[in-house]
């Protein structure tokens, strides 16, 4: 049996991760980091199939003590402040764990066991700027949040270990990925949060910023098997991980609504306030090493994506107001 040791465990990617590395037959251990209250939603379900260990990406000693305990011959370094907003308003705590978090990692995997395979989660937000569309693993970064430039570091540090040092460490660069699962800050699941509120008639309007903004949205569930599958190479390499296709936020918006039967433009407002210092405007995925090494592929298209969230929210705020009213 082998052992993974999941970063971030208690997030959107590294609870999947963790059903997916389950059925594989893997034993997982989750690294959670101290808190007065659990935060354990995602991963309940799965509470009596893995192993969580406490220790902190800020702590390099609770990391080399970490790995020793678990032995692990697999990493995967999810955690990190990942809410681009909160990069600007928390730049330094943003580096120390999005950034030197990778560093410590990394130094504890030199010290402890140099065969352990490491996975980096790396960010599309790295291109930024983009100076080409589409963007593969050639396309030069330029980053536009203090986030996106955390996360280059954490790429470069990771290639640049693997040349040191000869480590297997690959780095993933994951275009957006949403779920049901995902934080209720991001864009993808504050509008299918708000759609169902206000379907549901406890609410009637949804403020948002930039609307002609353009990801590339894929399912979380798809892109977990990807990080796995580069572990799983002969040799370490960078992979960019996307659907190739991508939509505005007021697509997203209108499609949203359509399926509750709302028109949008009777709810959405815009909000200055939540309009970026500086923008990504427009990222779109060449993932085609992903496909043809990794013969990776998405199931899950954009319009299944938002409607499987919005139907998933109609069942959360039915469940959060039937709680709300017995307490
Ligand atoms: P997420 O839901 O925000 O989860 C982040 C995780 O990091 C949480 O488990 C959090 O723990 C943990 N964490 C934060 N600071 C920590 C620290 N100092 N020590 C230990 N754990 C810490 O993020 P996600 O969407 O699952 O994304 C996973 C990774 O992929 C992140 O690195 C993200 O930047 C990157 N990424 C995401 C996407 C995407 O579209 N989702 C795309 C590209 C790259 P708590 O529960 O304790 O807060
Ligand atoms: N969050 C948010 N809230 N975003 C909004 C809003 C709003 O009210 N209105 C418009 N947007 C726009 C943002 O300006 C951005 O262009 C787009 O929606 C997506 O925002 P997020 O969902 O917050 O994601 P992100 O692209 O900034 O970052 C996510 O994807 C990265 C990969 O490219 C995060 O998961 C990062 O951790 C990840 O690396």
């Amino acid at each position: 049996m082998r052992t993974a040791l999941i970063t971030g465990i208690t997030g959107q990617d590294g609870s999947y991760l963790a059903e997916f590395l389950l059925k594989k037959n893997y034993r997982v251990v989750g690294m959670v980091r101290r808190s007065s209250t659990e935060n354990f939603e995602r991963i309940e379900h799965l509470q009596d199939k893995i192993e969580l260990r406490q220790a902190d990406l800020l702590d390099q000693l609770s990391l080399i003590t970490l790995l020793e305990d678990v032995r692990p011959q697999e990493i995967y370094n999810l955690a990190a402040q990942s809410f681009v907003p909160t990069s600007w308003e928390q730049p330094v705590l943003t580096a120390e764990f999005t950034a030197l978090g990778v560093t410590r990692l990394l130094e504890a995997v030199k010290l402890v066991d140099r065969s352990i395979r490491f996975y980096q989660a790396s960010s599309s937000e790295m291109f930024g700027k983009v100076r080409e569309t589409p963007q593969n693993e050639k396309t030069p970064f330029y980053p536009r949040s203090p986030y996106g430039v955390a996360k280059v570091y954490g790429h470069f540090l990771t290639v640049n270990y693997r040349e040191s040092y000869d480590l297997f460490a690959c780095s993933g660069i994951l275009f957006n990925h949403e779920s049901p699962r995902r934080g209720k800050e991001f864009v993808s699941r504050k509008i299918s949060y708000n759609v169902a509120r206000i379907r549901l008639g406890l609410s009637n309007e949804l403020k948002l910023g930039n609307l002609k903004a353009a990801r590339d949205w894929g399912y979380a569930g798809d892109y977990v098997r990807a990080m796995w599958m580069m572990l799983q190479q002969e040799e370490p390499q960078d992979f960019v991980v996307g659907t190739g296709r991508a939509h505005t936020v007021q697509d997203l918006v209108e499609i949203a609504f359509d399926h509750v039967g709302l028109d949008w433009k009777k709810h959405v407002k815009l909000d200055p306030a939540l309009v970026r210092p500086a923008e990504v405007d427009h990222l779109i995925a060449d993932a085609t090493r992903a496909c043809t090494i990794l013969k990776w592929k998405p199931e899950v298209d954009f319009e299944g994506l938002v409607r499987m969230m919005v139907d998933a929210d109609l069942e959360y705020v039915r469940r959060e107001t039937a709680a709300s009213g017995k307490s």
